[in-house]
């Protein structure tokens, strides 16, 4: 099976600003783009991206999971970066053209269409070092993947870094490609010395989010996880979730959680931890490591609760259970 986000759809939906208005969506080759050597972007990372999925359901239709969601985060992502203003109708549009010009190789589940729209500054001024970019491009970008759990459910080894960060605390709200860049040697470095698969950021004892996906403590039947402000992405699994959770009748604890409150919850019985985001829904968390020493979440293994929550949600993406908060767009 390839891996995740390597293999593409042909074409692409590509539509460009012209520093007055946005040209129609077009349909063109997904396998290059021609943009000046001295674009903004390649320079300045005036660049942002969504990743949301659409799903095929038993009677052959196709959905996609909270669009209007992931568009008003990248218009936000946009104003957030100075690009220029995004039409979120016509960004809507240009996603459901393109998925429902390739409706006939949505994968059925476990898997789907990725969807990457992504906006980017195109105008060709090195000298833009702190100005915003005139001109800018739209495209979306089709990707279908497969079973993230294929190789079974394995808990994850978090490093607890409480020294660094993963991005400059005002960018956190930003889907931008410069976080994730930030946030790399981190993760490399964890990976290679205590065997870690993610760094979990908490920058002064203050549990933040991972690389690529949020963090949820489960203890009993309440959910911990950090309340929203300016410092962290703003999942959409994230609050599917929470949303789940209430309706289960659950608690949900939108709150600071701090390093020592996590270790002395984690060591429970029969509490859980799990990361939230659009690539694995919510994975769960078996291992957390800090300052030397590994700490077990509860068993230490696979918990019922994040098992159960992502089930809930995945039956809500493949029709299997009444959308009833309206998170489908159908085709
Ligand atoms: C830094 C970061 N946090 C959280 C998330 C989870 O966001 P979502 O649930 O909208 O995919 C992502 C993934 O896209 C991410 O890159």
């Amino acid at each position: 099976m390839a891996a995740f986000g390597t293999v593409f759809m042909p074409e692409m939906a590509i539509s460009w600003f012209d520093g007055s208005e946005w040209s129609e969506a077009e349909v063109v080759s997904s396998d290059s783009i021609q943009m000046h050597p001295g674009a903004h972007v390649l320079h300045y990372s005036s660049t942002c991206f969504e990743g949301l999925k659409a799903f095929r359901h038993e009677d052959g239709s196709i959905k996609i999971f909270r669009m209007d969601q992931n568009v008003e985060r990248l218009a936000q992502s946009s104003q957030l970066l100075a690009l220029p203003e995004i039409d979120k109708a016509a960004t809507s549009r240009m996603i459901t053209d393109i998925v429902g010009r390739f409706k006939d190789e949505v994968p059925a589940p476990p898997g789907s269409m990725y969807i990457r729209p992504t906006h980017i500054g195109t105008e060709p001024a090195i000298g833009k070092a702190a100005a915003p970019t005139a001109t800018s491009c739209q495209y979306v970008l089709l990707s279908p993947v497969g079973d993230y759990f294929a190789g079974g459910d394995k808990a994850l080894r978090l490093l607890l870094d409480d020294e660094g960060m993963r991005c400059s605390s005002h960018m956190g709200m930003v889907k931008s490609g410069g976080n994730y860049a930030s946030a790399l040697r981190p993760i490399m470095k964890a990976r290679a010395e205590v065997q870690a698969d993610q760094v979990l950021f908490c920058p002064n004892g203050d549990v933040q989010e991972t690389g690529a996906a949020n963090f949820l403590l489960i203890d009993g039947d309440e959910i911990i996880t950090k309340a929203l402000d300016e410092s962290f992405l703003h999942g959409i699994t994230r609050d599917s979730i929470l949303t789940i959770a209430r309706d289960l009748g659950m608690k949900v604890s939108e709150r600071q959680l701090t390093v020592e409150e996590l270790l002395e919850r984690a060591a429970k019985p029969g509490c859980e931890a799990a990361l939230s985001g659009t690539a694995a829904v919510l994975a769960p968390v078996g291992t957390l490591i800090y300052q030397g020493k590994e700490y077990d979440v509860g068993s230490g293994g696979v918990g019922s609760t994040t098992v159960k929550l992502r089930q809930t949600l995945n039956d809500i993406q493949w029709g299997k259970a009444e959308d009833k908060h309206g998170w489908l767009t159908h085709l």
